[in-house]
């Protein structure tokens, strides 16, 4: 393992930083000591901007020529941008080819978190790295994550790049996640909002761990040569699990509910947000999990909060509170 550079000498350029990967990142290389340049649209939540070393890059991430000024000195650039899931079509590939350009005018590593999209509605249960699993374009999501990574891929060995893959993100101060959106979304009620049936083994990642990740291997960007694909296993949980951890967390029983997939069906010709999630769901109906063992190679055992503790900060970050013993029995009533 090479001698770690001096904290002068660590600089991340983080593209999307006010999202929901992009928060959680600029808190943990802001606490490994590493200079942060973030990118946003928009200024930074106070309690974030004012983290050690963290300078705000307030440019749009298509400015290829802001990037390039703004984030020199990075050894590493993350791409964590997402546009909304109407839009990938027309955003993904340009966004990710300004990110691709910028890395390459800086010398930097180009890291990106993949997602299980790439392959495809019949995923197999055991996804595996460095292109070992076969990729299958047969979603729209899925051909343009391929593209992504392929170009990341033809542009080696010029440009260094690594995916981390990661499943489904929950946990940091981000909203707008399934955890948040569907399964939390009920809990006032007493519900859990499952997005599929109770036995299937689902893909998720918990920011905070993720994040740490990203840190331990951009501590090595020197090493990365062409093109790396990674997993990060994460938490394999099936809808039980996380129902039971719930529960625990929460300190009285729920009932177990499931998205209304019918009237979302229906409304998906006309609503195209509704469109793009009924497009998501066959991953609540493949059990699938995401194999580490590349991942482990370069950084020892990954970070893995244990599951109610994550659950319990998730839940605190989204302010959301067990009732008292009254609304308690009010909500089991
Ligand atoms: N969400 C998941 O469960 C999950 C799981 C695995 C992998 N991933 C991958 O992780 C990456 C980050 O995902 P995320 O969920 O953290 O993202 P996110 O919170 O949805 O969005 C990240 C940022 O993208 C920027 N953005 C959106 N549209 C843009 C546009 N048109 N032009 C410029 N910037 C734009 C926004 O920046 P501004 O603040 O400037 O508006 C936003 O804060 C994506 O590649 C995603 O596929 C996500």
């Amino acid at each position: 393992m090479q001698p770690r550079p001096s904290p002068h000498h660590k600089t991340v350029l983080i593209l999307g930083a006010a999202g929901r990967l992009g928060l959680c990142l600029v808190q943990a290389f802001s606490k490994a000591g590493w200079q942060v340049l973030a990118q946003a649209r928009k200024p930074l939540a106070q309690e974030i901007a004012s983290l050690p070393g963290v300078k705000l890059l307030h440019c749009d991430a298509l400015d290829r020529s802001a990037l390039i000024r703004g984030g020199q000195g990075a050894q590493v650039l993350i791409n964590a941008l997402n546009p909304p899931y109407t839009e990938w079509a027309q955003k993904l590939l340009p966004l990710a080819e300004v990110a691709q350009d910028t890395a390459l005018a800086l010398d930097a590593l180009l890291m990106l978190p993949g997602n299980v999209y790439n392959f495809g509605q019949q995923l197999p249960e055991l996804l595996r790295e460095q292109g070992r699993t076969p990729e299958q374009a047969n979603t729209p999501k899925a051909a343009l994550r391929i593209e992504q990574e392929a170009r990341m891929a033809a542009a080696a060995p010029r440009l260094r790049s690594v995916v981390l893959r990661a499943g489904d993100f929950f946990g940091g101060p981000g909203r707008g996640s399934w955890f948040d959106l569907s399964l939390a979304s009920q809990l006032h009620k007493g519900k859990v909002l499952h997005p599929g049936p109770m036995n299937v083994a689902h893909a998720w990642a918990y920011l905070p761990d993720l994040a740490e990740c990203f840190v331990r291997l951009a501590e090595r960007h020197a090493e990365f040569k062409g093109h790396t694909r990674l997993h990060f296993s994460g938490h394999t949980l099936q809808g039980q699990q996380l129902h039971q951890a719930l529960e625990n967390v929460w300190g009285q029983p729920l009932k177990a509910s499931t998205l209304p997939w019918g009237l979302i069906r229906l409304g998906a010709p006309f609503v195209p947000s509704w469109r793009a999630i009924a497009e998501m769901r066959y991953l609540w109906q493949r059990p699938h999990r995401l194999d580490e063992q590349e991942l482990r190679q370069w950084i020892g055992e990954p970070p893995h909060t244990p599951l109610l503790q994550a659950v319990q900060e998730s839940l605190l970050a989204l302010g959301l509170q067990a009732p008292t013993t009254d609304a308690k029995k009010e909500a089991l009533a």
